[in-house]
């Protein structure tokens, strides 16, 4: 597992975005694993960036997501599919139909889990992923507990993970308690991971991961030790309790 260290948010963006960057340029028709929330924001500004002002060309790229909420419709503007529109895709030349995002309507989401891995598989296997991470040291919404799925499935989101996320939305009342994630499995399946984490609140976790590497299910960040090809970025918050 390698370890870069930066001083703020920004740089923790440059720096991911320049491996997606190299990535995009060396293999054009790449299959790339993304990420929402606050973390991940800033490299995608970074890549709109890039795009725009150097050429980087999304034509050939096809995106697949890690989650979204159950029971919001892609037009919900807390839906992901709908962040990801508004933060990435509508500003690159990505075309629509090669991104994925799990389906999160009732009627669909069941047969959206059962296809979503395979699908992936299909396509030939997300080549570079990247995760933010929980406070609580979930990656994707696989949240800490007994047991973890190992495919994409529905899952329970825990009150810390709920609390974290009720800054996006009007009332802690409408965050959903359940979403569509994909599972342990389906992530370590990725070729190249690359974990960003940003500000003090991460640090806990990150200290755990680092301080001693153990694996548990009550940390699902912890799985990725067991990956052959793992960068984690932070910035210098995110490490600080980091022995
Ligand atoms: P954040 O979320 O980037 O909004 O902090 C990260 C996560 O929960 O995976």
């Amino acid at each position: 597992m390698k370890v870069i260290v930066k001083n703020n948010h920004k740089e923790v963006s440059k720096e991911a975005a320049d491996i997606f960057e190299m990535e995009i340029r060396n293999n054009p028709k790449t299959i790339l694993g993304l990420a929402t929330g606050s973390t991940p924001i800033g490299m995608y500004k970074e890549l709109i960036k890039r795009h725009n002002e150097e050429g980087l060309d999304f034509s050939s790229v096809t995106t697949f997501n890690l989650d979204e909420y159950l029971g919001l419709d892609p037009n919900n503007p807390n839906s992901y599919r709908y962040f990801m529109n508004q933060e990435l895709f509508n500003h690159i030349n990505i075309p629509i139909e090669n991104t994925h995002v799990p389906l999160g309507e009732e009627d669909k989401a069941e047969i959206s889990c059962k296809v979503y891995d395979s699908m992936i598989q299909e396509m030939g296997g997300i080549k570079l992923q990247v995760l933010g991470i929980g406070s609580n040291g979930h990656i994707a919404f696989n949240e800490p507990g007994e047991r973890l799925s190992a495919n994409t499935s529905i899952v329970d989101l825990t009150n810390e993970t709920i609390q974290d996320n009720a800054r996006f939305f009007d009332s802690i009342d409408e965050v959903p308690k359940k979403a569509i994630s994909m599972g342990m499995g389906s992530i370590l399946k990725a070729e190249k991971i690359v974990l960003i984490a940003s500000g003090e609140n991460k640090a806990p976790a990150i200290a755990k991961l680092l301080n001693e590497p153990y694996i548990s299910t009550y940390l699902p960040v912890s799985f990725l030790l067991a990956h052959k090809d793992v960068t984690i970025i932070c910035d210098e918050d995110a490490y600080s309790l980091v022995k």
